[in-house]
């Protein structure tokens, strides 16, 4: 019998639901393959112009142009020249650069079905298990469970009205701190960033595993670390990590040759930050299984144990920490920087912050009834966008944007710095002007007047616990010292790192006031 005959006689044997299912099926093929043949030809048809290229050189394309650590201010320069969107080559890879903040938009929302997967560095391959993290995941059912889960329990409203408490405690640590500074070295400068990053890690540590870790045992390392080292390893190394250069990455076709040096250094980092990751999450256990629970993640995830694996438990909850330590200090550092700058705005936020608070303390609950605070953290998002280019898209379908052709193949790169930079958009993008949000065009309570926490679907899932954190940590801190700037550092304003951590930490002298704006002068 023919082939076809007994593909007939085959179909004609099923029942008739299945027909109904088979003919649906093929109906919908059908549609789904018109739908993408009249949006190819339309493409074709309409003609799009390619994107300009930046011109590199032969293999290698642009790279040696990009050689710094920092290419987001390289991309803001060629767009001066080629416009908000332009290719570059890294090596085997087409880079398609966005810089302002239309295009940028149009490829996170309009266009976000064809650009929705991450190519990811090698690096970050074996530090994110893979994508295992809702930052880095691919738009997928992974990323959606995953997303709400952190939302629900660490970062929506709901969630922070639950850990408000911890975030209280950690206010009144960080002023206790800056208080004995005082009294211990009166006028000499403090180290900003050291107070407040321990702090800020041991919120972090709190809204995970529900305390802050002093010290934890770690069988693979066979060694009791302490706090600073449980931080070096779940945070420092892993930042430091994420941007290693790995030059297989822009020669994929070549990564069968081996690159011992860096493999093996990632390698070492993701053992170690695996390591702690199960001793944390071990004591949760023991923790859990002596009838204590607590609100924090460990215990989610681990009642959730039967729909993720080990490791995705311990990817998710890292994911908290590491992003709750990071981005949020960098914008605060920058802020009390720019304020111990200028006097004059300082001086002027205490003011509002007397108007409002009188002799209270001020608390977030005082955040949005002092206008020029937003002011400052939106202002400081803008200048100082903590993440400056937002992790490596992948556009997996010919797609367009800002009216160019955008090749399936390419890799989107969204350079957030290079948006709140824009000429067009903003006046004098270079000058720190809390004012310009003064505008009656923003609405007081929008989070997202600059590009800093992206958009779309993939829109930064912790813009709320930021600005909490930050308003209130400036809001409390210039209301309790006057801050200015040791001689000496106010031009020391380099950036290093994935984020835009300030290379020189923030060395500043504080002097107390009274809440009625006199200083009381430090015995020193
Ligand atoms: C000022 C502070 C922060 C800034 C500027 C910032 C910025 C960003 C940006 C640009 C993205 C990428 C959006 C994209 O891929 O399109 C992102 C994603 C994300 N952020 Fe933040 N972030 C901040 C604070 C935080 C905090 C405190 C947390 C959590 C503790 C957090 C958690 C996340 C998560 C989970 C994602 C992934 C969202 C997704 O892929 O759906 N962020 N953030």
């Amino acid at each position: 019998m023919a082939a076809s005959e007994q593909i007939i006689q085959a179909f004609q044997a099923l029942p008739f639901a299945t027909s109904i299912a088979l003919g649906s099926l093929s109906v919908l093929f059908f549609v789904f393959f018109v739908r993408k043949f009249i949006s190819k030809q339309r493409m074709e048809s309409v003609k799009l112009p390619p994107v300009p290229e930046v011109p590199g050189i032969p293999i290698i394309g642009n790279l040696l142009q990009l050689k710094e650590k920092k290419p987001y201010k390289t991309f803001t320069k060629w767009a001066e020249t080629y416009g908000p969107i332009y290719s570059i080559r890294t090596g085997a890879s087409t880079v398609i650069v966005l810089n302002s903040a239309d295009v940028a938009k149009e490829a996170m929302v309009t266009r976000y079905s064809s650009i929705s997967t991450r190519k990811l560095s090698n690096a970050l391959k074996i530090l994110t298990s893979d994508k295992c993290m809702v930052a880095t995941s691919d738009y997928d059912e992974f990323h959606k469970m995953a997303k709400r889960f952190i939302l629900t329990n660490v970062l929506g409203a709901n969630a922070q009205k639950r850990h408000r408490c911890n975030r209280d405690t950690m206010m009144e640590n960080i002023s206790s701190q800056f208080h004995s500074h005082i009294k211990d070295y009166g006028l000499q400068a403090v180290n900003f960033r050291k107070i407040f990053e321990s702090e800020l890690f041991g919120l972090a540590m709190k809204q995970a595993v529900g305390k802050v870790v002093e010290s934890i045992y770690v069988k693979e390392i066979g060694a009791t670390l302490s706090k600073d080292e449980i931080f070096k390893i779940l945070v420092l190394d892993a930042m430091e990590g994420a941007i290693e250069v790995d030059w297989r990455d822009f020669f994929p076709y070549l990564g069968w040759i081996p690159n011992k040096g860096v493999e093996m250094k990632i390698q070492r980092m993701h053992s170690r930050r695996q390591a702690v990751m199960n001793a944390l999450i071990n004591e949760a256990k023991r923790r859990i299984a002596s009838g204590k629970e607590l609100n924090c993640y460990s215990d989610f995830l681990l009642s959730e144990a039967n729909s993720l694996t080990e490791q995705q438990i311990s990817m998710l909850l890292w994911e908290t920490i590491i992003e709750t330590s990071d981005t949020t200090l960098v914008t605060t550092e920058w802020a009390i920087y720019q304020l111990a700058k200028d006097p004059t705005r300082q001086n002027r936020l205490f003011q509002e912050i007397q108007a409002v608070c009188g002799s209270h303390k001020f608390m977030e609950e005082n955040i949005s009834q002092i206008p020029y605070l937003g002011a400052v953290f939106h202002e400081t998002l803008r200048k100082h966008s903590p993440a400056p280019v937002v992790p490596l898209r992948y556009v997996h379908e010919d797609t367009e944007i800002g009216g160019y052709f955008i090749p399936a193949g390419s890799e989107i790169a969204i350079n957030i710095y290079g948006c709140n930079m824009d000429k067009k958009q903003w006046e004098n993008p270079e000058e720190w002007n809390p004012e310009r949000f003064l505008d009656d065009k923003y609405d007081p309570a929008d989070l997202y007047k600059t590009m800093a926490f992206g958009a779309g679907k993939r829109v930064c899932a912790g813009s709320l616990q930021a600005m909490l954190i930050a308003c209130t940590a400036i809001g409390r801190l210039v209301q309790e010292f006057q801050w200015s700037l040791k001689d000496g550092v106010e031009e020391n304003v380099d950036t290093v790192g994935l984020t835009t951590h300030k290379l020189h930490p923030l060395h500043a002298i504080i002097r107390p006031r009274n809440y009625h704006g006199e200083n009381i002068r430090p015995t020193s």
